[in-house]
């Protein structure tokens, strides 16, 4: 679920992190007032930007893409590491400047960060004067207006049905060619190393009915592409009597059947053969062959699933409470190529240098990667999160120098492997949908194939939006180059 920088040449983990972050943009309606959101970590958190965009439009707001016209700012934030928190504290204090000149100015921390430590943000971070919580942000406006008579505002209430069906994000730093929907928040997999089933509490699963609605909806728009977002979406379940108890729409039909992630991705490949369906995070655990099966169905669920396995020992698989081990994932991977061939992408994410993890067991993880070929990875040096299982129950001792050293060794194999990979499409011929302007060149346009990897071609009369026919003409680790046939 991390964000993804693809056109670029693969960046040491740390650097890509670090850079990472999206604005909103300029959006002039006459509303009275300006709202900037800065938003970082996952996707997830980027579709949530667009939920809290249209709530506050609602309420008066005008977007912005320059903070010091802002009557509020925003700051969607993530705990997932350390060095994600410690962005978002560097950020604020160059807030403080403006905040001074313009002590009107709202200043709110919202996501995961604001999870993790609610009030106590109020404290360590004079300048904040909201805090919101995942499942609080129908309460922004309220909490702004408190803001803006002098008063601090904290709601970090996590909710166990909240799932935003009903609201229509507002779309931000779209291409208009590809949209985030999400079907499920939460997690409750508790993997021990992560913060998220902390700061995004329980898993739900948001109405199939709302969800097959956003779709076509965003087809109708002219969009071509959408990313059905969860932490972990092969456990999307959505059955009768959630449907009874949080049914939005009292004329919808009443759902008679369990409704599984299979299922709702049918139902969503369904809206269009023009709609291109993408999914993300499928937890090795849950993967299901009836979802391989139905990915093969339809020729516009593309053939690309991100499948992290953490590690490749077993041993550090258990302690991290992944509930797979390294024979039950060689073995889903061998399905996905069984079912939909050598030509589905496979990506991951890595730790390197979980606690207590030996040399040998480092070196499975090579290995493991070395049977795979993923096409590529997020990798990662293990950051240790303040109450997590591993926190409480083992001890952070590997050194920083031996964590890193590891990570670059598996940031150099997949490097490897990347281009192993696409070199293996050279002289095929691949549908790309193309999403904008190569940014290396106005005359370039750049697109991706079914398999996620960014695809770069001569414009010639095609334009964003477009399927066109491209042979792979050439690559390196992170792109492929291609000449139109169509
Ligand atoms: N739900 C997804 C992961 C979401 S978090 C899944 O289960 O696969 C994205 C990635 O961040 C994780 O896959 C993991 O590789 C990494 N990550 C999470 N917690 C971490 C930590 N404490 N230290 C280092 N990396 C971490
Ligand atoms: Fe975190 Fe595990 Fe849930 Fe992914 S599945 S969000 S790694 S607890
Ligand atoms: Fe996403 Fe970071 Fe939260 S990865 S779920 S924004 S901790």
């Amino acid at each position: 679920m991390e964000n993804i920088i693809k056109d670029i040449d693969i960046l040491p983990a740390e650097e890509a992190q670090a850079c990472e972050f999206k604005t909103t943009e300029e959006e002039n309606t006459g509303k009275q007032k300006k709202l900037y959101i800065e938003s970082y970590g996952c996707q997830m958190n980027f579709s949530d930007s667009e939920i809290v965009a249209s709530i506050m439009k609602k309420n008066g707001f005008d977007t912005t893409s320059n903070f010091e016209q802002a009557d509020v700012i925003f700051l969607n934030t993530c705990s997932i590491r350390e060095k994600a928190e410690l962005t978002v504290r560097k950020r604020l204090t160059q807030f403080n400047t403006i905040k001074k000149a313009r002590p009107d100015l709202t200043i709110g921390v919202l996501g995961c960060m604001a999870e993790r430590l609610k009030d106590k943000l109020l404290e360590e971070e004079k300048l904040v004067d909201v805090v919101v919580g995942p499942d609080a942000y129908r309460d922004l406006p309220n909490l702004v207006k408190v803001a803006e008579e002098g008063d601090k505002g904290v709601n970090t209430f996590l909710s166990r049905e909240e799932t935003y069906a009903d609201i229509s994000p507002v779309r931000l730093n779209t291409n208009g060619v590809s949209a985030f929907i999400s079907i499920m928040r939460g997690c409750d997999n508790m993997c021990s190393f992560c913060v998220v089933p902390f700061t995004r509490g329980r898993e739900r699963s948001r109405d199939p009915h709302s969800i097959v609605k956003e779709a076509q909806e965003l087809f109708d728009k002219g969009y071509k592409e959408v990313t059905l977002l969860g932490q972990n979406v092969d456990s999307y379940k959505w059955s009768p009597e959630e449907n009874n108890k949080a049914r939005l729409n009292k004329q919808e039909e009443d759902v008679s059947e369990v409704i599984n992630f299979a299922n709702l991705l049918e139902m969503v490949a369904k809206v269009a053969p023009q709609l291109r369906v993408r999914f993300s995070t499928s937890h090795p655990k849950d993967i299901t062959d009836e979802v391989l099966y139905t990915m093969k169905k339809y020729d516009n669920i593309c053939k690309y699933i991100h499948l992290p396995v953490q590690s490749g020992n077993s041993r550090i698989l258990d302690l991290m409470n992944r509930t797979y081990d390294r024979e039950w994932y060689l073995e889903r991977v061998a399905k996905i190529r069984e079912i939909l061939g050598q030509e589905c992408g496979i990506s991951s994410d890595m730790i390197a240098g979980f606690c207590s993890e030996t040399e040998e067991e480092h070196q499975e993880t090579l290995s493991l990667m070395d049977i795979v070929k993923y096409d590529f990875s997020y990798m990662f040096f293990y950051s240790e999160r303040p109450g997590t299982l591993a926190a409480k129950k083992y001890e952070d001792d590997i050194p920083l120098e031996t964590k890193k050293r590891r990570l670059q060794e598996i940031i150099a194999k997949q490097t490897q492997h990347s281009l192993e990979r696409n070199k293996l499409d050279l002289g095929q011929t691949q549908e790309v949908l193309v999403e904008g302007t190569s940014k290396r060149s106005e005359e370039q346009l750049k697109g991706r194939n079914s398999a996620n990897k960014v695809v770069i071609f001569p414009k010639g009369n095609h334009k964003k939006g477009d399927y066109v026919r491209v042979k792979i003409v050439d690559c390196t680790a992170a792109t492929l180059f291609g000449e139109v046939l169509s």
